[in-house]
């Protein structure tokens, strides 16, 4: 259990209406309610455009309230509980009236001692600033990290490339300090995702082999197999690369190459993360396929004629000792065949065995996979004999899948990283440093794309994407 402040806790929701709110982050608030993981007293109070009152609020949120901790799943208690702690307050988001109002209803509902306060930006991110400095105005935060603090929550994508992610990071510092400021990628709250650091450095087979030595190349692969659906305004700013490749998949990719942090505190294990980050070449358009679904145009909220990206595939090499020369193939899509987030390690094929080649044919190469969703597992393919009187080999599979493995609910990553929010645990978080060295691998990619108006190649709905890049052509 955590440790209890002893302090009240309010979470203030900017853009409460929004699905990120109903779909996310209140039922993640939900869950750790049940599970006894919020202070006591605590308070959700929600600021949205819409013109709703607290119980057209409490109606919105009802429906996405999951019983899924409580035994039995008998929950209506909890359920009355948890909404009449919730509170809305209409207005705009660049009106320092409307956060006057929101403090005045903090201040009522807030009884019972001092209150920490967590504010979740969870609005499109080119209002980050704008709503930054309009409740800095409104005098609501208070200074530093000091208790009871305040601290803010904003999602990520941080800008559209490198210079304008440094202008954000600057213009939100001039009104929070960094340690009150928690940048979220969730994917970094995913079970399998937290579980990389220990997979790799608390088991001693993995390190020594873990390098160009032993490693032919690596592959993450992150598919939907959805559309935009209703967010094509965001997404049609932004494409596959900003939104999923230069935050996501790149931190995969951070965790899976780092070096071994000095300890697993957050800043040692940020230091890890950005000197490989640093360590990417930046990508190179030519060795890069961009690909937009058949049917995109038609999506409500995309403008005629847009370019861009549902799909993108292409390789990242890193230069440094460990990984000279190993590919990294990365790719990303929506409206694809399947839904599956995974890393595969592919192993170089084994010089020792040439009897058992001349045997039983070429060798399938060791590989191992970690798939993070949509069911977690980790499975290592080896070389094994078929059970027989010749001598067949084959790759056969040793399984560790969650479910079966392990008699527990994993935990929403939203979940996690809220609570680690109200521990002042930052190291799920990301920093400027690896924000700055990701940026500046996908910014001249994404330059070029932009300066040429590269058109991307339509591919059928349901499909495995487009273009033959060695990512996307490579054997699953
Ligand atoms: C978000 C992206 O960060 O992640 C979405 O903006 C994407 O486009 C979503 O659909 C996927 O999250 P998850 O947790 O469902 O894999």
């Amino acid at each position: 259990m955590p440790e209890i402040s002893g302090r009240g806790l309010s979470v203030v929701i900017v853009g409460a209406s929004g699905d990120l709110a109903r779909n996310k982050i209140i039922p993640a608030l939900f869950s750790l309610f049940c599970q006894g993981y919020l202070p006591e007293p605590f308070c959700i109070i929600g600021l949205a455009r819409t013109a709703w009152t607290d119980p057209d609020f409490r109606n919105q949120i009802e429906p996405h309230l999951t019983c899924r901790y409580v035994p039995d799943r008998q929950c209506a208690e909890k359920v009355r509980d948890f909404l009449g702690r919730c509170y809305y307050v209409s207005g705009q988001y660049s009106s320092v009236d409307s956060y006057l109002t929101l403090f005045q209803r903090m201040q009522q509902v807030e009884q019972g001692g001092p209150f920490d306060r967590m504010f979740y930006m969870s609005v499109p991110p080119f209002l980050f600033l704008e709503v930054a400095r309009t409740m800095g105005n409104a005098g609501l935060l208070a200074c530093g990290d000091q208790t009871p603090w305040s601290r803010v929550v904003i999602e990520k994508p941080f800008g559209r490339d490198r210079a304008s992610s440094d202008q954000l990071v600057a213009g939100i510092s001039q009104i929070f300090s960094e340690e009150q400021t928690y940048r979220i990628d969730h994917y970094l709250g995913k079970e399998v995702i937290q579980n990389l650091l220990v997979l790799r450095f608390a088991n001693l087979v993995f390190e020594p082999i873990w390098s160009s030595s032993f490693i032919e190349r690596v592959r993450i692969s992150w598919k939907e197999d959805i559309g935009v659906g209703e967010r094509g305004g965001y997404f049609n700013e932004y494409g596959i690369i900003r939104d999923v490749i230069q935050n996501h998949l790149t931190q995969i990719l951070a965790l899976v190459a780092m070096e071994p942090p000095a300890s697993f505190r957050s800043h040692d294990v940020s230091a890890a993360k950005t000197d490989l980050l640093k360590a990417v070449r930046p990508a190179d358009l030519d060795n890069w396929a961009i690909g937009q679904y058949d049917g995109y145009l038609d999506e409500p909220g995309i403008p005629t004629g847009s370019l861009t990206p549902t799909f993108a595939a292409g390789v990242l090499q890193i230069d440094n000792a460990r990984w000279k020369g190993v590919p990294f193939f990365v790719d990303a899509g929506k409206g694809l065949d399947e839904r599956v987030t995974e890393i595969r390690i592919r192993f170089r094929p084994t010089e020792c065995c040439r009897a058992v080649e001349e045997a039983a044919g070429p060798l399938p190469p060791n590989e191992l996979v970690i798939r993070v969703q949509p069911d977690e597992l980790i499975r290592l393919g080896i070389v094994n004999k078929v059970p027989g009187l010749e001598m067949k080999v084959a790759q056969t599979w040793l399984n560790l899948a969650y479910k079966s493995a392990f008699q527990t609910l994993i935990p929403e990553a939203y979940e996690c990283l809220l609570l680690d929010i109200m521990q002042g645990d930052r190291s799920l978080f990301i920093t400027r440093g690896e924000l700055a060295a990701s940026w500046d691998i996908f910014t001249p990619l994404l330059h070029d794309l932009e300066e040429r108006n590269v058109a991307p190649a339509v591919y059928a709905f349901g499909t495995r994407g487009a273009g033959q890049t060695h990512a996307s052509t490579e054997e699953q």
